[in-house]
């Protein structure tokens, strides 16, 4: 049987115990991010689901309102849903609950922040490109012993310096390692970003 709740999604077999969960930004699809996965962690599987939510045609993991405005309840929503595939597919695939590491880009990004609010359980770690404030907990979760890499666009014009910085502050808040860095970029992801989250990912004794 396939994992339940199901997303259209590829599962990539790797040697290692790690799993890279890839959650691809608004348009984007379950192939799009695994060769950034295979570049960031060569021996990890990789889990890469399609969100489900259309916006023009377009693949999202939550609806939004307006570019940085979120749909809150289909957020809250969709967390729990992806959050269910996610701990469904590591009985699926046989892989280690305990080893899942989310690599999210901009849309997938704040869906893999709003996992570690929501359902901290689901993930053992986090990079995060281009992501911003997802909701405000109602209650902090424990995130001790969760590592969190985040990289940030110093000019990019959909997520303000600001709004990472207090990401930043709700997670280490909650108990969360994080490092951020700032690159000389907008949106996009920059080759600086891959190498120096691979660089992080690599040292990462877990
Ligand atoms: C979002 O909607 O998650 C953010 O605005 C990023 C984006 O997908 O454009």
């Amino acid at each position: 049987m396939r994992p339940q709740p199901d997303f259209i999604h590829e599962f990539v077999p790797g040697k290692s115990e790690r799993t890279l969960l890839l959650l691809h930004g608004t348009g984007g699809n379950e192939r799009d991010l695994l060769p950034l996965g295979k570049e960031l962690d060569p021996s990890a599987s990789l889990l890469s689901p399609r969100g489900k939510v259309l916006e023009n045609g377009m693949p999202r993991f939550f609806r939004r309102l307006a570019e940085g405005v979120f749909d809150l309840e289909d957020l809250q929503k969709r967390t729990q849903e992806l959050g269910d595939f996610v701990i469904s597919a590591t009985k699926h695939y046989e892989i280690d609950n305990q080893q899942i590491f989310a690599v999210g880009y901009s849309n997938g990004a704040n869906i893999a922040a709003s996992m570690l609010l929501l359902r901290p359980e689901v993930l053992s770690a986090a990079i995060l490109f281009r992501a911003m404030v997802p909701r405000i907990p109602k209650t902090k979760p424990n995130l001790n012993s969760k590592w969190i890499w985040i990289g940030a666009g110093s000019h990019d014009p959909i997520v303000p310096a600001s709004n990472t910085k207090e990401l930043v502050g709700l997670l280490r808040s909650a108990g969360a390692d994080v490092t951020i860095r700032f690159f000389q970029s907008g949106h996009e992801l920059t080759s600086d970003d891959v190498d120096l989250a691979r660089e992080w990912l690599t040292r990462l004794q877990y």
